[in-house]
């Protein structure tokens, strides 16, 4: 199946009251889980490669290639995006190798900077044709940056997406990233009013810290594309660790199965 379009597959779910999930990638093995998974729900499914993954590997290119490559020969509807970018110059590369869709994040800096960089990111990628999310709030948890317990106020959303002519938004409303425990407290009154507010989709970072009926009443309350990594590095690294062997596809495979199986359920329990 072609490349999907993230920001289709994010209206599609939108307009049913879904969420779509979107899935990190680090190894080859995550993006084939992902697309197997995807495939074996009958779920769409978003796969995302962040800044910190092509830090990991040295370069963008060869694992964009494989990323994209595996989302193209699948069955599943799948799309893949640049998480949590902070390098104009990244961000030009990925929209050059094809995904369809950016994060550009400058929670960092100050507002008025964090605008005019965003708005900026926006236009480049627009006239490519590619969807772009941005955040406001700091979601909890990530590099010490940020602020665990930070909220977004509507008001404040509202006038950055109109500033910054972004097609959705990242905002903070309980969760952290990179949790291992599923108990993060969302603030759901928050996601409805985040959503009453807003005419762009809404999207939950940190993920994997939140149960599973957190993340149904998320998504009935306005959440709409779903970030997940550290739990299927969970299920990864479990298998992985159950496996005791020197040949790599005799642990590698069992991996790549758990997350399979993971992405399978967590996609049918977000649609
Ligand atoms: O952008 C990706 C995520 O927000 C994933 O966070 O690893 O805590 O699920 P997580
Ligand atoms: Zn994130």
């Amino acid at each position: 199946m072609p490349l999907a379009a993230t920001g289709e597959l994010v209206a599609e779910a939108a307009a049913t009251g879904a969420g779509v999930g979107a899935f990190n990638v680090i190894t080859l093995e995550h993006a084939e889980a992902i697309a197997a998974g995807a495939e074996a729900a009958g779920r769409s499914a978003i796969l995302q490669l962040s800044q910190n993954a092509v830090r990991y590997h040295g370069a963008l290119a060869p694992i964009a290639a494989a990323t994209l490559a595996v989302a193209k020969a699948s069955t599943a509807q799948l799309s893949v995006h640049l998480d949590h970018a902070t390098d104009g110059a990244l961000v030009g590369e990925a929209v050059d190798l094809g995904v369809s869709s950016v994060m550009f994040d400058a929670s960092a800096l100050d507002y008025a900077e964090n605008v005019r960089a965003t708005a900026a990111v926006v236009a480049e990628c627009h006239a490519a044709d590619v969807w772009v999310e941005a955040e406001l709030g700091e979601v909890g948890g990530k590099d010490g940056v940020h602020a665990p317990g930070a909220r977004t106020d509507p008001d404040d959303a509202l006038a950055y997406v109109e500033a910054t002519g972004v097609d959705a938004l990242a905002v903070a409303v309980g969760s952290s990233h990179a949790m291992l425990t599923r108990d993060a407290a969302l603030d759901f009154d928050l996601i409805g009013r985040l959503r009453s507010a807003l005419r762009v989709p809404l999207v939950l970072h940190g993920s994997s810290g939140v149960p599973d009926d957190g993340l149904r009443r998320a998504v009935e309350q306005g959440i709409v594309k779903v970030n997940i990594g550290t739990q299927l590095n969970k299920v990864f690294t479990a298998a992985v660790r159950a496996h005791d062997a020197v040949d790599p596809r005799k642990y590698l495979g069992p991996a790549r199965d758990a997350v399979a199986a993971e992405v399978a359920r967590l996609t049918t329990l977000l649609s």
